[in-house]
């Protein structure tokens, strides 16, 4: 019965402890999001998603706001729908935009200095999508 009991209070522990890594790691892409966010994406969609960062006066369009993406999408974050988008793999509303494809330009502002290709771009990515998923209104 006492075995039982350490067995159980064992399996609970751990998976407290996975629980706590997985949301602490969540909470580390997150912050790592918002960075990215701030470097590539504020000065066009706003400093917390808003729209209309000062970037982007003088764009055809105007950016859209970023906070109101699941609101728009039935109370559904569209993440694939961003990914695709913020790689530039979508065809845009408006071609003369000047929303970067970053799927071809890289993250430049992240990394000034060149080297954004491959594995740190994709977590990157994930990072970002991570982060505007937390700020949906
Ligand atoms: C140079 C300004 C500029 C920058 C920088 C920029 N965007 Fe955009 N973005 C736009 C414009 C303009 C549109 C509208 C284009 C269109 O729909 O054709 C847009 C549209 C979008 C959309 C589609 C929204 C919708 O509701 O249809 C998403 C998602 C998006 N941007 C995400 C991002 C993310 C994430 C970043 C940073 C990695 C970023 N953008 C950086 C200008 C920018």
């Amino acid at each position: 019965m006492q075995f039982r009991n350490l067995v159980i209070a064992g399996i609970g522990a751990a998976v407290l402890t996975s629980c706590t890594q997985a949301s602490t790691r969540r909470d580390v892409s997150i912050s790592r999001g918002k960075t990215v966010y701030a470097k590539e994406c504020a000065q066009c969609h706003g400093a917390r998603g808003e729209g209309g960062g000062p970037a982007s006066l003088g764009l055809g369009l105007p950016p859209p706001d970023l906070v109101g993406l699941r609101a728009r999408n039935d109370g559904y974050f569209p993440r694939e729908f961003v990914r695709r988008f913020v790689l530039g793999l979508l065809e845009t509303d408006d071609p003369m935009a000047a929303m970067p494809e970053f799927g071809t330009t890289g993250f430049r502002h992240v990394y000034p200095d060149g080297g954004f290709e491959g594995k740190g771009v994709e977590a990157d990515l994930e990072a970002l999508l991570d982060y505007l998923e937390t700020v949906q209104e």
